[in-house]
């Protein structure tokens, strides 16, 4: 049986990280969460003096060393050997990452990256232009979707297991900004490769979402 390679795109609310993982623990594949790395990268750049010109990026991506292990089902992040999982989840590194993912150069820097992870097969590579820029040829492209108000209601339960208020038109409208932002930027915009499957998640659970995705690498190993 061939190890394949599935990239998972999306808009975000949609569940691509907990979908991947639990994909690629049912197939035994590696797990790659690409929107990490640019966290981690926008981590780097936030220790310095945070105002990331182009001079100073290119030194960090020159020094940039990020890598993955998967504990006890969590995905941990290491910056220069450092643990950074729960660090690069904070708002301000999700505004700063969402900033410097817009520069080509840095896109450029980690598409290589991102390549070499990819390289060997027997991987589940998630982010938004997986299938479109980093892994065109993959074997299996998923477009995992949901509509607004489904990403936002899963949103409102993770805040009220947090015990953080919210209101529910501010989160759909959120939601609605953000996919403008991903959807809009000039490099790399978040879209559906011509040959991706969709899957609209809006009426299915986790288990569920996972099942059908591996029902798909099935039938192309
Ligand atoms: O998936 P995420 O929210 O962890 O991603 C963080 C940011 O990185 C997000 O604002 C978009 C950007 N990103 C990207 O531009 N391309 C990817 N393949 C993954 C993430």
């Amino acid at each position: 049986m061939k190890k394949i390679r599935i990239a998972i795109d999306g808009p975000a609310g949609a569940g691509k990280s907990s979908v991947s993982k639990l994909v690629a623990s049912k197939l035994n594949y590696s797990y790659v969460d690409t929107g990490a790395i640019y966290r981690s990268l926008a981590l780097a750049a936030a220790e310095t003096d945070g105002e990331c010109d182009s001079a100073e990026l290119a030194e960090i991506i020159n020094h940039f060393n990020v890598s993955f292990k998967m504990i006890d089902g969590i995905n941990h992040v290491y910056l220069d050997g450092s643990d950074v999982t729960n660090e690069i989840r904070n708002e301000r590194i999700s505004m700063l990452a969402s900033k410097i993912a817009k520069i080509p150069f840095v896109r450029e820097a980690l598409f290589r990256m991102q390549r070499e992870l990819g390289e060997e097969g027997g991987v589940v590579m998630e982010g938004r232009d997986i299938g479109t820029v980093i892994m065109p040829d993959a074997e299996l492209k998923i477009y995992l979707t949901a509509t607004p108000e489904h990403r936002a209601k899963r949103r409102a339960l993770e805040l009220e297991a947090k015990g953080v208020s919210f209101s529910m038109e501010q989160l759909v409208s959120e939601i609605r900004d953000r996919d403008r932002q991903d959807m809009t930027r000039k490099v790399a915009p978040l879209r559906q490769a011509e040959d991706a499957v969709v899957v609209d998640n809006s009426d299915m659970n986790l288990e569920e979402t996972a099942e059908k995705i591996v029902q798909l690498a099935r039938e192309r190993e």
